[in-house]
């Protein structure tokens, strides 16, 4: 049985290194290099080219080398019936936890004004934006979501959260569906999004999703690109309607060199590094998937293809 690794562009060395030492022995393939196809039963997967995996047909397991699937999901020749894993581990929530706070804090603290200030040699107190009166808007309370609102609340700021199923955390006021987004929208003063990417939710940062905000709101997405309406964000922060917004997200990414929010004064942009993927934290799980399925047990983190997480 071999270990197949196809995630073009993304660096392998270090994921061999960990796998090899909790499994020393296996048999690691990199794509395109794979050697005969019928060896493969594992895959680990990130940004694949679609209708490659066709080519596997031992496959036993699909896992994402994220969180995040909707790359695989996109591929309309993914193989019917082969489970698909993803990643859920706790350096990961750290990692986007601290970007989320950083990001918020960044804000409230008006950190990128007082950088202009400092272009122009300018020394100019300015007043910050209270904790206890910016109520965050959390959209997305899985595990991601879940650990910036707790990081959040050890803040001050008030929390809200808004997910597909109703949810119950201690000290998030937590709505659910799409009869309860007016409610949640209408209190959050700081909206976040964290959901996962689905027919449901691409396009759901939008200029009618804006316009519910209080005005003034600021935006952060470190979801997926598909999520916002990049025309209505540049129209909603030009009429004021929203004070800002840091994306590590795009459509397309990179994000293209003329693009209009790599200049424009209330966007931050990073390069979709919110939450990072550390082979040495990670790859214990992947082991542990590998041999289960080579014991025919059930996997851990599976998704279900149906409801796209
Ligand atoms: C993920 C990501 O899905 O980094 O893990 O985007």
């Amino acid at each position: 049985m071999a270990l197949m690794i196809m995630a073009p562009g993304t660096k392998v060395t270090s994921w061999v290194k960990h796998l090899s030492r909790l499994e020393p022995g296996i048999d690691i393939r990199i794509w395109p290099d794979t050697g005969n196809a019928a060896d493969i039963e594992f895959a680990l997967s990130w940004h694949h080219p679609h209708g490659e995996f066709k080519k596997f047909t031992n496959l036993k397991c699909i896992a994402s080398l994220g969180a995040g699937v909707d790359h695989l999901l996109a591929d309309p020749d993914l193989p019917v019936g082969v489970p698909i894993s993803r990643v859920v581990e706790h350096s990961m929530a750290q990692s986007m936890s601290e970007y989320v706070v950083l990001a918020v804090l960044n804000h409230c603290r008006q950190l990128d004004d007082y950088r202009t200030d400092q272009s122009q040699k300018k020394w100019q107190p300015r007043i910050p934006l209270l904790a206890a009166d910016m109520r965050i808007g959390i959209m997305g309370l899985g595990q991601l979501g879940y650990d910036a609102a707790k990081k959040l609340i050890a803040l001050g700021f008030p929390v809200s959260g808004w997910s597909k199923t109703p949810k119950t955390i201690a000290e998030v006021d937590c709505l659910a569906g799409a009869e309860a987004l007016d409610d949640f929208l209408s209190q959050t003063r700081i909206l976040i999004c964290m959901l996962p990417l689905t027919p449901q939710t691409i396009g759901i940062l939008n200029q009618k999703t804006f316009n519910q905000l209080p005005t003034g709101a600021y935006v952060i997405n470190v979801a997926r690109g598909a999520h916002l309406i990049e025309d209505d964000l540049l129209v909603a922060l030009d009429s004021n309607q929203l004070s800002g917004a840091c994306l590590d997200v795009f459509d397309t990414e990179p994000l293209p060199t003329d693009h209009p929010f790599w200049g424009h004064p209330k966007i931050t942009v990073t390069p979709h590094i919110s939450s990072i993927t550390f082979s040495r934290a990670v790859a214990p799980q992947i082991i542990d998937n590998y041999r289960r399925s080579r014991r025919g047990q059930p996997l851990l983190n599976m998704v279900d293809p149906k409801r796209g997480y």
